[in-house]
């Protein structure tokens, strides 16, 4: 069984979908294949990968309360593909929002199940995840605290040829523990959909989002965004992106 996860987020690298995408990949079985979908050269090589792919797993943000351009774009181009070539694949879908609410990600459902209606593929449902930025944020910073950890390590035992006992995974373990907690919501839908990839069996529409409190996520959000306007609207891409 060949599964095909479309990346439809226009990042080149570090996106929401692209991470949640990773993860759903940990539950599914069988041929995996992951690929971009950025812009209209991406379709011959995405065409070409599903001409024999059983699954399809499309990975997206909300734009505007619906799909990105780009990805309606490419819908009008796979409706007369699927029909033309005979092909029903299942189709799941994973989208996320910068808000909280993961319900805000229904009008993209309906859109991607019409779509699916109207090609003949068989749309089989998804998640809406809300909070999606900030879920990112967090995978971005425990892979900066397992980097510093890592290092730590190394170094202390390369010093004290004690490579054990340096109470540095204490300090480490409670940090994994925040990021599985903020993230138990997105990681138990996933693994749900995976289980129903396997079986290509219908899953239905789910919502879920990352886990603190509204009260909590909207003045986090706020001094974000704030910070983020300082540097031009990316901390590390507002830099690197070509003027
Ligand atoms: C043009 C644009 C429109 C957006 N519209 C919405 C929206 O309507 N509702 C929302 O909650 N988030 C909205 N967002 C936020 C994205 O959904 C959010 O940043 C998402 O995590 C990006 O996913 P990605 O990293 O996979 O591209 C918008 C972002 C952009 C750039």
């Amino acid at each position: 069984m060949k599964t095909l996860f479309i990346n439809c987020s226009p990042k080149k690298s570090f996106s929401a979908s692209s991470y949640l995408a990773a993860f759903q990949r940990l539950f599914v079985k069988g041929e995996k294949v992951t690929k971009k979908l950025r812009n209209k050269t991406d379709y011959a090589g995405m065409f070409q990968e599903l001409q024999d792919a059983d699954t399809v797993v499309l990975c997206m943000p909300l734009y505007v309360d619906g799909l990105p351009s780009h990805v309606l774009a490419f819908f009008e181009e796979a409706e007369p593909f699927f029909l033309e070539n005979g092909l029903r694949p299942n189709l799941y879908c994973i989208a996320n929002n910068g808000f909280i609410e993961g319900r805000q990600n229904e009008s993209l459902m309906r859109v991607v199940e019409n779509f699916c209606q109207r090609a003949g593929i068989n749309w089989q449902g998804g998640v809406g995840i809300g909070g999606g930025v900030m879920l990112n944020v967090t995978r971005v910073i425990l892979m900066v605290q397992a980097a510093i950890f890592f290092a730590l390590y190394l170094i202390s035992g390369i010093q004290t040829g004690k490579f054990w006992n340096t109470g540095y995974l204490a300090a480490f373990l409670p940090n994994a523990g925040v990021f599985l907690f903020l993230n138990a919501g997105v990681i138990s839908f996933l693994l749900l959909m995976g289980l129903h990839i396997n079986k290509a069996s219908f899953f239905g529409k789910h919502y879920t989002r990352i886990l603190i409190p509204s009260l909590v996520f909207v003045p986090c959000a706020n001094v974000f965004f704030f910070i983020l306007s300082l540097f031009q609207g990316g901390l590390f891409r507002g830099w690197l992106a070509k003027k």
